[in-house]
């Protein structure tokens, strides 16, 4: 997960970059991040059995879907789908980043 969620990391900082190089030139760059989404990710990832798919409802993939193309139509850059998942990334934001690796590696396991 070190190396999934490390990618992750990247294409936020890569996408909010590129948008704002794109600026005035007529293409946009959305990043849509969801939370546990109802979809075949799970089953293929093998995370199936982690805390997190146990404990967590799912979003449904259409949902998600919707924000994702209206963020895109308004053209932010980065979209959370979700207020549950929008709450979560704030308070990693205030949390201290060794709290925030042992709780995600607590609820991956
Ligand atoms: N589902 C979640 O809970 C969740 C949460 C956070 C982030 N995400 C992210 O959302 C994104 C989409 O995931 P999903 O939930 O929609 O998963 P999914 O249902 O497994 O769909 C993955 C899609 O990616 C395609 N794909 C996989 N490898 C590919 C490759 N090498 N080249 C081109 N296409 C490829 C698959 O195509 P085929 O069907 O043709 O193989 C499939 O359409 C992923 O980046 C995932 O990390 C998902």
């Amino acid at each position: 997960m070190a190396v999934y969620y490390a990618t992750k990391a990247y294409v936020i900082s890569f996408s909010e970059a590129l948008a704002n190089e794109l600026q005035g030139t007529g293409v946009s760059v959305t990043c849509l991040c969801p939370g546990l989404t109802d979809t075949e990710f799970q089953t293929r990832a093998g995370t199936e059995r982690t805390t997190l798919f146990r404990r967590t409802r799912p979003m449904d993939a259409a949902t998600v879907a919707r924000d994702g193309y209206r963020a895109l139509m308004k053209g932010k850059p980065l979209v959370i789908s979700g207020i549950r998942n929008r709450l979560l990334m704030e308070s990693l934001r205030v949390s201290p980043r060794r709290v925030v690796t042992a709780v995600s590696r607590k609820f991956l396991e």
